[in-house]
C-alpha cells in the first residue's frame, strides 16, 4: 500500500495467542517504529483536543508512557506516569483494579497532580476500561479534572467505552 494512504490501524500488527491462547494481541510496536505512523498516532490522538487547555498529560504503564511522553512534549507540559505497584520511589496513592483473572494494583506519586489541574489520560489500548478506571479515580483523587481519555485502539466488545462514559469520561479512539 502506498505509505501516505496508510491509517493509524494499517500500521498496527496482530499476534494471534499472545499472551494466551485466544488472545488477539494488538501489538502497536510496529506503528511506533514507523516514523509516519508515530507521527499521525500523536498528531491524531491530539486532534480533538486542540485549544483545550491541557497542563498535564498522564500515561498507563506501559504503552501509555511512549504516546504520553510524545503528546506532553508536543504541549510543552508535564508529564505523570501512572505505575503497576512498587515501581514509583516516591510517596504513592494506589487504586486496586479487576483484570481478566485476578486484580492488580496502579499507583501514582501522590504530588503528582494539582488540585484542578487539567489532565489528559493517555493509553495503547482499551479494552475492559479497567486499567484507565484506576487512573481516572487516581488522578480524580488527587483533584485533578481529567480533559478526556485518548487510546489507540478500542476494543469495543469489552465494554471500556461504555464503563468510562458511565463514569462521565470523554474517550477518544483512534480505530476499533
Ligand atoms: C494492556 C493495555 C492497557 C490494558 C487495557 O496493558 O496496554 O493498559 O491492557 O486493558 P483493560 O482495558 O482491560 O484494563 P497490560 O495490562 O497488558 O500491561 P502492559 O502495558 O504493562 O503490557
Ligand atoms: N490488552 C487487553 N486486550 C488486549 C489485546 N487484544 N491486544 C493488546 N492489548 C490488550
Amino acid at each position: 500500500m502506498n505509505d501516505r494512504k496508510k491509517t493509524v490501524k494499517d500500521y498496527i500488527r496482530t499476534i494471534v495467542d499472545f499472551p494466551h491462547e485466544g488472545i488477539m494481541f494488538r501489538d502497536v510496536t510496529t506503528l511506533f517504529a514507523d516514523p509516519r505512523g508515530f507521527r499521525i498516532c500523536i498528531d491524531q490522538l491530539l486532534h480533538p483536543y486542540a485549544g483545550e487547555r491541557i497542563d498535564k498529560v498522564a500515561g498507563l504503564e506501559a504503552r501509555g508512557f511512549i504516546i504520553g511522553g510524545a503528546i506532553a512534549h508536543q504541549l510543552s507540559v508535564g508529564f505523570v506516569p501512572i505505575r503497576k505497584k512498587g515501581k514509583l520511589p516516591g510517596k504513592t496513592l494506589s487504586q486496586d483494579y479487576k483484570l481478566e483473572y485476578g486484580e492488580a494494583i496502579m499507583e501514582v506519586h501522590d504530588d503528582a497532580i494539582q488540585p484542578g489541574e487539567k489532565v489528559l489520560l493517555v493509553d495503547d489500548l482499551l479494552a475492559t476500561g479497567g486499567t484507565a478506571e484506576a487512573g481516572i479515580k487516581l488522578i480524580e483523587r488527587m483533584g485533578g479534572d481529567i480533559v478526556g481519555c485518548a487510546f489507540i485502539v478500542d476494543l469495543p466488545e469489552l465494554g471500556g467505552r461504555d464503563k468510562l462514559a458511565s463514569l462521565g469520561m470523554d474517550v477518544h479512539a483512534l480505530c476499533e
